[in-house]
């Protein structure tokens, strides 16, 4: 079996202790950084840009996994890549352009350390959309809300875009990390596992209870059982 990795999203943070929460969710076993950005246009909510994820970067000692949720993010990429995003994750639904968007991540000349191309898509959309990119990929995300907010309900009827995408992966379709992302906690949590996930990505069910690394330690393992 591979690692189980869980991916804190910094949605549920406190923003005005964002440096401290990255050093309280790293010391508590996370790792990677899940970073939602969010442009008031592809999704209902304004979130953060560029500037956060530079001033995080030094910061944060585990991979920045930066979800963007904007219209035609190949205005962005370049700068996201440059801010320091180790993962950067599109919408197919965002974008006329992805192969091209997927190409200039993997093959960036903008800093030393590699940045991974992911892909992901809304709950409503066919699987299959995403089909003809796989093999451009690293990581794929499964949306088990719809985009926009913290704390929303698990979609289990998702998980099979999971079972699908282990099976498509299993027939040589690509060499991407699962990665399933919006109401994760400890109830859900195992069935993410048991369909086949390899991150889960968690907001909520992290940052909730005082802001200490040992609470969010525990937070953590409840994830990982
Ligand atoms: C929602 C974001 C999620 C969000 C998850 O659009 O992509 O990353 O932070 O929050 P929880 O874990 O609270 O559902
Ligand atoms: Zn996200």
């Amino acid at each position: 079996m591979n690692k189980r990795l869980i991916a804190p999203s910094i949605l549920s943070a406190d923003f005005s202790e964002l440096g401290l929460e990255i050093e309280r969710v790293t010391a508590a076993g996370g790792h990677l950084i899940h970073v939602d950005v969010m442009d008031g246009n592809f999704v209902p909510n304004l979130t953060l840009g560029m500037p956060i994820v530079k001033s995080i970067k030094p910061k944060a000692k585990l991979p920045l996994d930066v979800h963007l949720m904007i219209e035609k993010p190949e205005r962005y990429i370049e700068e996201f890549i440059k801010a320091g995003s180790d993962y950067l994750t599109l919408h197919v639904e965002s974008t006329t352009e992805m192969e091209v968007c997927l190409l200039k991540i993997r093959n960036q000349k903008i800093k030393s350390t590699p940045t991974h191309p992911g892909i992901t898509l809304r709950p409503g959309t066919d699987i299959e959309k995403i089909k003809p990119y796989l093999h451009l990929v690293d990581l794929v995300l499964v949306m088990s809300v719809e985009p926009g907010f913290g704390g929303q309900s698990f979609r289990s009827d998702q998980l099979e875009k999971v079972r699908t995408l282990v099976q498509w992966r299993n027939e040589g379709l690509g060499k991407f990390q699962i990665e399933i992302d919006g109401g994760v906690n400890a109830e859900t949590a195992p069935l993410c596992w048991d369909a086949g996930c390899d991150i889960l990505v968690a907001g909520s069910a992290v940052f909730s209870g005082v802001k200490t690394s040992e609470n969010y330690s525990l937070n953590i393992k409840k994830l990982l059982v």
